[in-house]
């Protein structure tokens, strides 16, 4: 916090910046909304925002694609050959002895608003599970709850909000006594935020007093686990790795030992999961190298041709898709933080609720303004080493995102019965399906029942008879 600085001496810096539009309204403002603006107007760096006015508002400046990258290397899902299963066993070893010995925590980035799903509140709240309606936050506390029991150890889970959602999530966890979690368990904390601009490069007022803001995009993520003390906390529990996931996604694996173990290994300081695109322009950011290191290339940015480069046996060359599921090393957050830690600026223009010149609240039909982002993966090529780990889409993505149609809940809740009666067909059980081949029944898999397939062989016995049209709820 920087002290509140004078009316007059803010006067002559936003003047200088030409930024003086945010005082108009100044004189009708009461003392403490008078001290509450100046205090908002102190916290600004007038030197970068000139920087980002000129460069990412008034100017669209787009991320330059590098003018060499190449694939990046994965492990893929299963092993390829004995050598490699040899790596996995290992790997996996490693990960359960990281996962009994308390070093792994969970990381839920939760900031961000559900408007393309039209639900408003935190999203963790969006109820999902097909049979029982548990929430997001509640499949992940569960999930949280059964890993800690597996691997007889205490994971902490650290959630980051954002203003647009703090206080809803806190009482939501509180009403709900932490999901049966040990509220010490519990880390919630918001992430940061940037003030928004006119499409022109004048700051936004939300209201005459108060400054408009948005999140600032899931890579202040990194910066907020440091400024929020959770890495502190990390640190004091001796956490070292951070299992991070988007809020959005209740098939993800939270805790995989493979991943981890994998990750650890090979000492990298953040890694990722992927997927094996399903069509070459598919909307995920691609897995490439640049210089060695990996990065990720935005969907939008990878050239055509690049998107639809074919290898001899028909895959294609940039098959990998970034699905947001990352093991962090607390180290790597640290190290990041200790230097003016910045990402690269990601521009979005969108419609920005706003106090006009004539003081009128004014709510947008079209884009009148732009938000300033980071994103979380532009810190993969700032460590040293990274790995892949491919997954299967069925096993660990199904994230809901829109009303309708792709990434929808009802997408997501088939694509949950869906891996449920995968998993109790490979332990034996006989599962009802259509002539498509679906499932024809709904069946929810508690966590409590099993977190990875191998957890179903010592429940089976426990499974009823699944009869076509059943609603089944496992727990
Ligand atoms: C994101 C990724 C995309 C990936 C997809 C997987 C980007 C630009 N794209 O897309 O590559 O394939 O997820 O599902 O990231 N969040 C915050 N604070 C913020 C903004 C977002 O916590 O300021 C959180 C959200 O709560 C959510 C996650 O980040 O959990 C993703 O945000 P969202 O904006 O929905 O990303 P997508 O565009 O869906």
């Amino acid at each position: 916090m920087s002290d509140i600085k004078s009316y007059e001496q803010i006067k002559e810096l936003l003047t200088q910046h030409g930024q003086q539009h945010l005082l108009a309204f100044y004189d009708e403002l009461d003392e403490k909304q008078q001290q509450k603006l100046l205090s908002q107007l102190s916290e600004l760096d007038f030197v970068q925002i000139d920087e980002w006015a000129e460069k990412y508002v008034k100017n669209d400046s787009p991320m330059e694609v590098p003018s060499e990258f190449e694939p990046a290397p994965s492990y893929p899902a299963e092993p390829e050959d004995d050598k490699q299963a040899a790596t996995y066993k290992q790997a996996v070893e490693k990960g359960v002895k990281l996962l009994e010995n308390g070093k792994v925590a969970g990381f839920t980035v939760a900031g961000g608003q559900g408007t393309r799903l039209g639900f408003s509140g935190p999203k963790g709240n969006y109820p999902i599970s097909p049979v029982k309606q548990k929430t997001l936050f509640q499949l992940f506390a569960e999930t949280v709850a059964a890993a800690s029991a597996k691997f007889g150890a205490a994971i902490p889970w650290y959630i980051m909000t954002s203003p647009l959602n703090h206080a809803e999530t806190v009482e939501t966890f509180e009403q709900s006594s932490y999901f049966g979690l040990n509220p010490d368990n519990v880390f919630i904390f918001q992430q940061g935020t940037n003030i928004n601009f006119s499409l022109d490069g004048k700051i936004l007022l939300a209201e005459k007093d108060k400054l408009a803001t948005s999140p600032d995009g899931h890579g202040g993520s990194l910066k907020a686990l440091h400024v929020s003390g959770a890495i502190a906390d990390m640190k004091k529990r001796g956490v070292e790795y951070i299992s991070y996931w988007q809020v959005d996604n209740p098939l993800v694996r939270l805790f995989d030992p493979l991943f981890i173990g994998l990750h650890a290994k090979n000492n990298a300081g953040m890694s990722s999961k992927a997927l094996i695109k399903a069509y070459p322009t598919e909307k995920v950011g691609n897995f490439c190298l640049v210089d060695g290191k990996v990065t990720v290339i935005e969907y939008s940015d990878l050239p055509e041709d690049d998107a639809h480069r074919q290898n001899p046996d028909g895959s294609l060359v940039f098959e990998l898709g970034s699905i947001a599921i990352h093991i962090v090393s607390v180290d790597f957050v640290e190290k990041l933080n200790a230097h003016g830690f910045a990402l690269p600026i990601h521009r979005a223009v969108k419609k920005i609720p706003h106090i006009n010149e004539k003081g009128e609240k004014v709510k947008p039909e079209e884009p009148n303004g732009v938000k300033l982002e980071t994103f979380v993966f532009d810190a993969l090529p700032l460590a040293d080493e990274s790995i892949i780990l491919e997954t299967v889409r069925e096993e660990e993505f199904a994230p809901v995102k829109n009303a309708e149609g792709t990434d929808s809940p009802a997408v997501t809740k088939q694509m949950m019965t869906e891996r449920a009666a995968k998993w109790l067909e490979a332990a034996g059980i006989q599962i009802p399906r259509n002539s498509e081949g679906k499932p024809d029944c709904v069946i929810e898999m508690a966590p409590s029942f099993a977190i990875f397939p191998e957890d179903v062989e010592a429940k089976k016995a426990a499974v009823p008879d699944i009869k076509p049209g059943d609603e089944i709820y496992l727990d």
